[in-house]
């Protein structure tokens, strides 16, 4: 039997917490053969407390083998002590009327204090994924309230926009997703993001030559960066079960592999492709022995560069606005 990883998962009597919990404790996120200590972190007020405990209850009723524990608390240094994986789920959605930004104030502090506490008693191996929105600027926070974790670990979830692109295309030239490579979403997981099909394969061919440009400028693109909006005008609420396992395939292929394949992960930039140092951005990344690396040597078009530019743009608000908030915390 291999050593039961910790999994720290916030949020977890939330939406996203109840479809991601049980398909972590089924071995969809990291192997078969792989036992787990799960901790459900949750906000320190009865009625959270409470629904945390019931789905502890339902996740004991699935016997699943892999738990090897389970237990919810709302302390942040029992949670996140010498945890390997923290999913950073818990954070308030946003509403019709509201952009993801909107959030920006309303959450920072929660990413503030999350931070500060996986620096202090996390795994320093932490491998850190955000999901809670504005999700690639409470990334950019978490990671700098842990300055003694490695900043690469501390990445943000832009899979949901990527899988939501591959059904798209896949649909639109009557082929499977997995007919698709080189395929990613640049940028912020905001209205902004660029879901580029520039180096895009499809079944072996070209897809720009597959449908025209009008259909991915004017349909693609904005169905693509609005799909969020559109799952919580349908349902009332954001998108659970599918950023959940959005969460499961991001965490599955860092620790896992994802071979030459590309995907999208937001990450904090190194400075590639001209992206300010430090903002957490999305990129095309290959996955190989428990680690990530963004995919280097592509030449940027004037388009490509346009689109990113408007999400550094965007991501260097928020960051002036949270650099203001974490130097007064
Ligand atoms: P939800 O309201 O159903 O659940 C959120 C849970 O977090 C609640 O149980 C709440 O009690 C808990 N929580 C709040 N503050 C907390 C804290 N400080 N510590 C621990 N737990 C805390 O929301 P949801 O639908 O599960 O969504 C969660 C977040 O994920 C939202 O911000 C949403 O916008 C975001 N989201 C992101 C993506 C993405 O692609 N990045 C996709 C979907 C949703
Ligand atoms: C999504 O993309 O579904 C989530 O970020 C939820 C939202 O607010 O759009």
């Amino acid at each position: 039997m291999k050593k039961p990883v910790k999994v720290v998962v916030t949020g977890a009597a939330g939406q996203i917490g109840y479809s991601l919990l049980f398909r972590i404790g089924a071995g969809d996120m990291l192997g078969a053969d792989q036992p787990i200590d799960l901790v459900m972190l949750e906000r320190n007020a009865e009625s959270s407390m409470k629904a945390a405990k019931g789905v502890k209850m339902e996740l004991d009723d699935c016997a699943f083998p892999l738990l090897n524990s389970v237990y919810s608390t709302p302390d942040l240094t029992e949670a996140f002590r010498d945890a390997n994986i923290a999913l950073l789920v818990g954070a308030r959605p946003r509403t019709k009327d509201m952009n993801r930004s909107d959030l920006l104030n309303a959450n920072a502090q929660i990413f503030i204090q999350q931070g500060r506490a996986i620096n202090e008693v996390a795994d320093r191996n932490v491998k850190v994924l955000v999901v809670g929105n504005p999700a690639n600027t409470n990334a950019y926070i978490a990671r700098k309230c842990a300055p003694d974790i490695n900043p690469k670990n501390f990445t943000a979830m832009m899979r949901l926009d990527h899988n939501r692109s591959l059904t798209q295309l896949a649909q639109k030239t009557d082929c499977r997703v997995t007919d698709i490579e080189k395929f990613c979403v640049w940028g912020n997981h905001g209205n902004t993001m660029f879901p580029d099909v520039t180096n895009t394969l499809i079944c072996g061919k070209q897809a720009d030559t597959l449908f025209d440009q009008q259909w991915y400028l004017d349909y693609f693109v904005p169905t693509v960066a609005t799909r969020g909006s559109a799952i919580i005008e349908a349902r009332g609420h954001s998108s659970a079960a599918s950023a959940a396992n959005a969460a499961i395939d991001h965490i599955r292929d860092w620790c896992l592999g994802s071979g030459d394949k590309w995907q999208t992960m937001a990450v904090p930039s190194n400075g590639e492709y001209g992206i300010p140092e430090g903002l957490c951005f999305g990129m095309p990344v290959t996955c190989n022995n428990g680690d990530y690396e963004v995919v280097k040597s592509l030449e940027l078009t004037e388009f490509q560069k346009e689109f990113i530019k408007k999400n550094v743009e965007a991501l260097e608000t928020e960051r002036k606005v949270v650099d203001e908030i974490i130097a007064n915390s």
